[in-house]
C-alpha cells in the first residue's frame, strides 16, 4: 500500500493567513496541519509516501518533513503546477503508485478515527468514507438505498440527496491512475473524485464505510477553529509522530 497526501490548492477561504503559506502548514493546536492526515497513514503501516504541493511552498514542506527518516518512512515530493482537481493526485502520482494499491488522504483532513484495519484489509477495488453532516452541499455526498448500498454519488449537490458526506480519505486499486485520465474537467474547471468513485461503483466495486469518530476538513476558519479544539481534546494520545 502506497500513500499519497494531496497538500497543493490555493486555499482562498483562508485568506489572508494562506498569503504567505500553505494551508496544510498552519498550526493545528500543537502541530503543522499536515501532520494528522501523515498520522493517520502512518499509523497504518504505510511506509512510502508522496506529498503532492503547489509550487510557492515546496520547500517548506521539504524543509518540515525531509526524507521522512525522522518518522521512520520514505517521503517523497510531486508539484502539482496548478489545482486541477483531487482526481489529478493519482495522474502525478502514477509512477509513484506503479502497480500498487494507494490510499490518498487530503491534507487539511483530520480524522479521530483509526483507519489501519480498512488500509491494511483492503484487497482491490475502491473504498470510501462516509460521515452523516448538518452541511452536505459542502461536500461530495452519497446516497444510500434500502439495503444502506451506495447507490447515487455527487459533488455538492444542489438539491439534496442524503446527509452522507464523503470523506477526504480514499483507497483504490491501481486501475485508478487510468480512470482518473479518462476523467473530463467538470462544470468548476476540474477532475472530480467522485467520477473516480462512480466508476468504481458501475464496476460494483465501491465500498462505503462509516466513519463513526469525529471528522473535519479545516478549509474554513470555523472548520479550522473547530479542528484546534478537536486535535488539543482528543487527538493528542492518538498522534505517533
Ligand atoms: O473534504 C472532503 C471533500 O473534499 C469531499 O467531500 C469532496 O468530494 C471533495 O471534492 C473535496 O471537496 P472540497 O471542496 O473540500 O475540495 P477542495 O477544492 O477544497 O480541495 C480539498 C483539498 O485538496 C484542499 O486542501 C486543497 C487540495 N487540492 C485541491 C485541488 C482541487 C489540491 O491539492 N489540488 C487540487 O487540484
Amino acid at each position: 500500500m502506497k500513500g499519497i497526501i494531496l497538500a497543493g490548492g490555493n486555499a482562498t477561504r483562508l485568506r489572508p493567513c494562506t498569503e504567505i503559506t500553505s494551508k496544510q502548514l498552519l498550526p493545528v493546536y500543537n502541530r503543522p496541519m499536515i501532520y494528522y492526515p501523515l498520522n493517520t497513514l502512518i499509523k497504518a503501516g504505510i511506509e512510502d509516501i508522496l506529498i503532492i504541493v503547489a509550487p510557492d511552498y515546496a520547500e517548506k514542506f521539504l524543509h518540515l518533513l525531509g526524507s521522512g527518516e525522522k518518522f521512520g518512512i520514505k517521503i517523497s515530493y510531486k508539484v502539482q503546477e496548478t489545482p486541477r482537481g483531487l482526481a489529478d493526485a493519482f495522474i502525478i502520482g502514477d509512477g509513484f503508485i506503479g502497480n500498487d494499491n494507494v490510499t490518498m488522504i487530503l491534507g487539511d483532513n483530520i480524522f479521530e478515527d483509526d483507519l489501519s484495519e480498512h488500509i491494511k484489509n483492503f484487497t482491490g477495488g475502491g473504498k470510501v468514507f462516509a460521515k452523516k453532516v448538518s452541511d452536505p452541499e459542502r461536500f461530495g455526498v452519497v446516497r444510500f438505498d434500502e439495503s444502506m448500498k451506495a447507490d447515487t454519488i455527487i459533488e455538492k449537490p444542489s438539491e439534496w440527496i442524503s446527509d452522507y458526506a464523503l470523506t477526504g480519505v480514499y483507497i483504490f486499486d491501481s486501475r485508478v491512475i487510468e480512470v482518473a485520465r479518462s476523467v473530463k474537467p467538470s462544470a468548476r474547471g476540474e477532475i472530480e473524485i467522485v467520477d473516480l468513485h462512480n466508476w468504481y461503483l458501475e464496476q460494483n466495486e465501491l465500498e462505503v464505510a462509516m466513519i463513526t469518530g469525529a471528522w473535519l476538513d479545516a478549509g474554513t476558519f470555523d472548520s479550522y477553529l473547530e479542528a484546534q479544539i478537536l486535535a488539543k481534546e482528543k487527538l493528542q494520545d492518538k498522534m505517533v509522530i
